[in-house]
Parts: C-alpha cells; sequence; structure tokens
C-alpha cells in the first residue's frame, strides 16, 4: 500500500505556480452536441444524465446491474441506550448481502442523539471510516471489524485483522461526542467491509456479487473500488431509511481523502443525499485534473489501478483527452449544498485546483437559482474558515487530515444548509 508520503517520492508532481500551464475546462453547461443548457429542466433532462455517463464511462465505472435483485438482510447487533457517558444511543447493524455467515456485509455504527425520536429525527452525517468502527470511538463495547485491515501506512498487503489496540485511534478525526452534542446523528462503516482497499483484481468485496455467469473481473468501465464504496454508502442510507430516529432526507455524506473522492462521487450518483463533504479528496476527487499541480491521473492510476475504471488508464498521459473535469463532479451534486474542504499543507492534493473545481461548478448552482460558491478569490488559509454559500468553501492551515476544527466547519455548514424540509 502506497502513502502520500511514499508516492508523491514516485511521482514528478509539480509543486511550482507558474509551471501550471494553460488549460481549458469542458463547459459543464453545453452539451456534447454543443447546445448550451440555459434552463433548470434541460439541465436534468439532458445535460446531467449525460455527464453523469461520462463519469461512470471514463472515471469511477458503472454500478452493474445485478442479475437478480441482491437479497439483503438487516440484523441489529447491539444496541447501548446509554452509550458516550449517556449523551447517545449506540446501535450496530450488519447489512448483509445474501443469507449465511459468507455473505458479503458492511457493518455498520450508528451513533443517536439521545433525544432522537420517530416524531423528532435527527439528521445525520454519513462516512466510511479507514481502520474499523472501533477506531472512531473510545466506546469500549464497538465490535472489532471482521474484514482485512491496512496493517499501517506503507505497508504491503498482509492478511491483518484489527485489534483492541486500534480502539479510538481516529476519535480525533469523528468527534462523536461533540456531532451528537450538537443534535446530529453519526453513522459509519469500515470501507473494507464492501471492497478491502487493495489491487487482487477485484476477488474479494462485492465485485463478485455483480458478474455476469463467466465474468471475473469488471469490464473497463465498470466500477473500481470507489465505484463500489459509493454504492456501499447508498446501501447504508437505505437502511437509514428504515431507523425511525433519522431524518433519511437530511443525511450528508462526507470522506476524506480517497474516501472523499467517494463521498463526492455517492452524492453525485444518489440524489437521496441531502448534502456532500469532500475532505482534502484531492485529484479524482474535488481537485481539477487538468491542472498540472500535486498528483497526476497518472499517479492514481500507477499507484492505486483499483480505485477508478479501467478506462480512466487511457488518461494518464492524456489529461485533455478526459470529456470531464472535477468541477462537473461537484456540478452533478446541485443544487444540493457541497463543502469543500481544503488543508493548505495538503499540496499533493491541489488545495487551490480544489477551490477552482468548486468554482467551476457555480455556474450550474446559479442556474439551478442557488447562491452557488460566495468567494471569487481562493481565500487565505485560516482555522476558522468557512464560505457558506450552497457551494461550501474551507482553507485551513495545516496537514492532510480531519481534525476536531474540521468538525466544527461542517456542523456549522450542516447547521445552515441541513434544515428539516
Ligand atoms: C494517497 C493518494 C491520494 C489519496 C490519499 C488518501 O495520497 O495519492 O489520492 O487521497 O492517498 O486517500 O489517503
Amino acid at each position: 500500500m502506497a502513502t502520500a508520503g511514499d508516492v508523491g517520492a514516485q511521482s514528478r508532481a509539480n509543486y511550482d505556480e507558474a509551471k501550471v500551464g494553460p488549460y481549458t475546462l469542458p463547459d459543464p453547461l453545453r452539451t456534447a452536441e454543443g447546445r448550451e443548457v440555459t434552463s433548470a429542466e434541460l439541465w436534468a433532462k439532458t445535460r446531467r444524465p449525460e455527464l453523469l455517463r461520462l463519469f461512470e464511462t471514463h472515471v469511477y465505472g458503472k454500478t452493474p446491474k445485478p442479475e437478480a435483485p441482491l437479497p439483503v438482510v438487516y440484523e441489529v447487533v447491539s444496541e447501548n441506550p446509554d452509550a458516550l457517558g449517556g449523551k447517545a444511543v449506540r446501535r450496530e447493524v450488519t447489512i448483509r448481502f445474501g443469507e449465511g455467515p459468507d455473505a458479503p456485509h458492511i457493518d455498520l455504527l450508528v451513533f443517536l442523539p439521545k433525544d432522537a425520536s420517530k416524531d423528532k429525527p435527527a439528521a445525520a452525517f454519513l462516512g466510511l471510516n479507514f481502520d474499523g468502527n472501533h477506531s472512531v470511538s473510545h466506546d469500549p463495547d464497538v465490535r472489532l471489524p471482521t474484514s482485512w485491515m491496512r496493517e499501517g501506512q506503507g505497508k504491503a498487503v498482509v492478511d491483518h485483522r484489527a485489534t483492541e489496540g486500534g480502539r479510538g485511534g481516529t476519535a480525533d478525526r469523528w468527534c462523536v461526542e461533540k456531532v451528537v452534542g450538537r443534535g446530529y446523528a453519526v453513522a459509519t462503516a469500515c470501507y473494507n467491509d464492501i471492497d478491502p482497499d487493495f489491487d487482487d483484481g477485484f476477488q474479494n468485496g462485492v465485485h463478485p456479487l455483480f458478474y455476469r455467469p463467466g465474468q471475473t473481473r469488471p469490464d473497463a468501465d465498470q466500477w473500481g473500488s470507489i465505484g463500489a464504496w459509493a454504492w456501499g454508502l447508498s446501501r447504508a442510507l437505505d437502511y437509514l431509511e428504515t431507523t425511525p430516529e433519522v431524518d433519511a432526507r437530511r443525511v450528508a455524506v462526507l470522506g476524506h481523502s480517497r474516501l472523499g473522492k467517494t463521498s463526492l462521487w455517492a452524492g453525485a450518483q444518489d440524489q437521496r443525499f441531502a448534502m456532500v463533504i469532500s475532505n482534502n479528496s484531492g485529484e479524482g476527487g474535488a481537485s481539477l485534473a487538468r491542472r498540472n499541480f500535486g498528483e497526476t491521473v497518472a499517479d492514481l492510476n500507477r499507484n492505486f489501478p483499483h480505485w477508478f475504471c479501467g478506462n480512466y488508464k487511457q488518461y494518464s498521459d492524456d489529461v485533455d483527452g478526459l470529456p470531464v473535469d472535477q468541477h462537473q463532479l461537484i456540478a452533478l451534486i446541485a443544487p444540493r449544498p457541497v463543502l469543500v474542504s481544503s488543508a493548505e499543507e495538503d499540496r499533493w492534493a491541489d488545495p487551490r485546483g480544489e477551490f477552482l473545481a468548486a468554482q467551476g461548478a457555480d455556474p450550474v448552482y446559479r442556474l439551478l437559482g442557488t447562491d452557488g460558491l460566495l468567494l471569487s478569490e481562493w481565500p487565505a488559509a485560516t482555522e476558522d474558515s468557512l464560505s457558506k454559500g450552497t457551494i461550501g468553501y474551507r482553507h485551513r492551515p495545516g496537514k492532510h487530515d480531519v481534525t476536531p476544527s474540521d468538525w466544527d466547519a461542517f456542523l456549522d455548514f450542516a447547521d445552515v444548509h441541513l434544515t428539516p424540509r
């Protein structure tokens, strides 16, 4: 498994603004046939589906339709009405795709505010985690994940399982007490439950559930791991729709880094997500592919060949040939609120490129009657940075990470945009 550090070292990444070079972004408001998109109707009926198809075919891959409907079973495996020192209700649910103990499954962990009820359902943040559900809080009773886990950063693929040692290890990245204290539910699952994050030719995880008879790996235009993780988020939302204490019409999907790329793709496809948060998602996420700064499409394809679809490989040396760019991914979320959050020292992710992509989505948000992005210039990084337009933007000092102050911004943004409908 490559890390930000070692993949960066192999790359010939450009970090010099003067060397970025000119580029022309594809117009989100012009159809492939050259027709200008001047109405919300034309956007919804023609341009949005066209862009979605282009992202499916060339970037993330299509989510296959199963031969027969996938059987889904929900099993509540634990419930604690007095979790987090009495501040929350904790529920663990296994979402199983098929019968029997070997059926692929997602273990979803949900923390609900104490007073959430059918009559007063809470809005929720839903996101995948890297290190297992037991890592996101210090709750001693959350079950250890059973799926394959990464063994720290930078280690080769080994069959590693989570241990007690990792409990609470990413609690600062999730801030569940704070989130629940602000009246929101938190739901999370480990991304490895859906597809373990290494290149095994798509033999494990959920991909094989969708193979045609005789098919052994996804076609060049079918989903990779990001597509599968995004699909898993939608399945978690299906479950939340059955949870009376959660208002499933007010669920924000969020993710950090590769999981920020995933939250954007999930939100672009599944319009039930009421809000999307991308944290430091970088190349293949919120930042512009054509802007030559930090990580490149070639880097992604070399280091993480399983994340995107096969067709994406052909753009490693031809980024201008991509029929889309990432501002159009953000535009696919319109008119729903989206927050793009960048970190100043995260140059590999190209914070300015993330801002410019948010700006590039603005005409679509305006066409659909929202205020769009309320910034005309890339703002300096400040700890309390948050522009609260329907396209929100944050630029904070510091490294590639999710920090408690990021959560303050996510919550402030949600307080503005995730209000009861
Ligand atoms: C690497 C990768 C990035 C990715 C990040 C992460 O740095 O190059 O594209 O966002 O890992 O997910 O941690």
